[in-house]
Parts: C-alpha cells; structure tokens; sequence
C-alpha cells in the first residue's frame, strides 16, 4: 500500500466516525416514540416481501404475510449482528497499537451493534403484541455466530459487507410512497440505514486490508468458506420459511390445502432470499469491490453457487 492510500484509508475511518456521531440515535426517543405497531398496516414493502409471488392470497393475508416477514427480519438482523460484532471486535486487535481513528471507528461500530439488536429484539416484542400466537424463530444466535465465526476472516468479511450493503437497498424500497406501509418499521429501515451505511465503508476498509496479507491459495480457500457461508445462510432461511409458511396457515382463518401450504412455503423462501442473499450479491459496489480482490475464475464459482439459489 503507497502513502497516499494509507492517508485515504485513515482518513475515510475518521469520515466514519464523525458521521456515526452526527447520525446517532436512540431506540426508544428515536425510533419507537412511544408507538405501537397495528396490524391495519403493511411492515415490509411488497418490493422485500415479495408480495406477487403469493399469488393465492388476498391483500388481507399478503399484509400479513408482510407482518410475519418483517417479525422475521427482525430476528434475521438480531442474528446476523451477533456474529457480525463478534468479528468486528475480532478485527480492532489489529489497530489496538495502531491506528487509533481505525480503532474508534471500529468500537462505534460494535457498539451501534449492539444497539440494533437491542432494537430488533423489541421490534420482535412489540410485533408479537399485534399478531396471533404461534409464531417461532427458533434459529441460536450464539450458535450460527459460533459456525459463522469457524470461517476465514476473509470469508466472514465478504458475506458482513454483503449483508450491510443491502440494507441500503431494503431503506429505498421502504421509502417508496406507500399509504399502508407502517410508519414506525419505515423508521426502522431509516435509521438502520442511517448507521449501516457506516458499517459497509468499514467492513471494506477492513476487508481489503485483511485481503492484502493473504497468500493466493488462502484466498481460494476463502472464496470456497464464503460460499459455504452463503449456503448455509440458505439452510436458515429454509427453515423460517417453513415456519413462517406453517405460521400463516395455521393463523390465516380459513384452511390452506397441502397443494397451497407448499407454494406459499416457496413463497416465504424465495422472498427471504432476495432480502438476506440476492439484493447483497446483486448490489453493484459489492460486486465491484469482490471482483477487485478475486480472479475469474473465483467469480465464476461464487456465480454458479448463487444461482442454484432460486
Ligand atoms: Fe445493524
Ligand atoms: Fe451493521
């Protein structure tokens, strides 16, 4: 690395930190405001939920479908979080006796973390109020943070930085005028972009820094954790939709045949993929920076993974 772009670095750390001190904000006098949720209104917008792809459901039980899936995107975030700010934390030993901007950056990013899912985990609670009973997500944190985190820092990185990228996406789609999109999970997207938006800069600055002290042969290896990681990330999502698609039928009110349970299953499925792998891997600055660090013939393996995703 030349003196110019150990300045730019140092210096988009410290952009970092001034900016997550100017949008900071609090869970309850921010975001929740003392409001409820109703369940007169929509909590994903058809863009994430996928609405159309439930082609058998009235807009009632699409607006609860939206309702489930965005219980569900709560307790993917607060999932997710968990091993994200373990490898964050990880990573600020190696500026602990060094760049201490690196450093702060990093302990306010951990710490926003650590708020979100503080945050999720109410926005779980206060859903829980509005819909029926028997709703699960029964998926460990602790435990997938403790598979994640088996992985190369490398691969970990890759799948972090696509993750906080498509929150980005997931706050415009909720921006888009909708009368019945409920305002306070519209804030939710709000203000989690607010700070992800910081956490996607670092997660590059920290990847491309760990990418360069790797040796060709760890980088193969990684390219492979990474899809390993991004299948496993599947199997979760298999499961909610499972649950979530058990959930609705046996909540919806009337009955759901075995034909119509399992294309609402695929339903579920294919909405959470597009919300947790494909609006990541799709986004055109995570694969500009992938493709900066790997050949093409990795591409080409982590394509061809991606696509039996469908
Ligand atoms: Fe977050
Ligand atoms: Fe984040």
């Amino acid at each position: 690395m030349n003196a110019i772009s150990k300045i730019s670095g140092s210096d988009r750390y410290a952009r970092c930190i001034q900016t997550s001190k100017r949008v900071r904000w609090d869970v309850d006098k921010d975001v929740i405001r003392g409001r409820r949720f109703d369940a007169a209104h929509k909590f994903l917008p058809d863009g994430l939920s996928l609405a159309d792809a439930f082609t058998t459901l009235s807009a009632d039980e699409k607006r609860f479908v939206s309702q489930i899936q965005g219980r569900t995107y709560a307790n993917v975030f607060g999932l997710v979080e968990r091993f994200i700010n373990a490898k964050v934390l990880e990573l600020s030993h190696d500026h602990w006796f060094g760049d201490q901007i690196a450093l702060e950056a990093l302990v306010r990013f951990s710490d926003e973390e650590l708020k979100h899912q503080a945050l999720f985990r109410r926005i779980d609670a206060m859903v829980g109020d509005v819909l029926p009973e028997g709703y699960r997500f029964d998926i460990d944190p602790n435990g997938v943070a403790h598979a994640v985190l088996g992985k190369s820092t490398w691969a970990v990185l890759a799948l972090t930085l696509d993750i906080e990228l498509f929150t980005q996406l997931h706050y415009r789609q909720s921006i888009d005028p909708d009368t019945e999109l409920s305002e306070l999970f519209k804030d939710v997207f709000l203000y989690h972009w607010r700070e992800e938006s910081q956490h996607a800069i670092l997660d590059e600055l920290e990847w491309v820094r760990h990418d360069a002290g790797l040796t060709a042969e760890e980088r193969d290896r990684a390219v492979d954790e990474f899809i390993e990681l991004v299948a496993a990330v599947d199997g979760i999502l298999q499961v909610q939709a499972r649950a979530d698609a058990g959930y609705f039928a046996a909540t919806c009110g009337r009955v759901v045949d075995e034909a119509e349970a399992r294309a609402i299953e695929a339903a579920f499925l294919k909405a959470y993929r597009w919300q947790y792998i494909h609006s990541g891997a799709q986004h055109p600055h995570f694969g500009k920076v992938l493709s900066s660090l790997i050949t093409e013939n990795q591409g080409q393996r982590i394509q061809a993974a991606l696509a039996t995703l469908h």
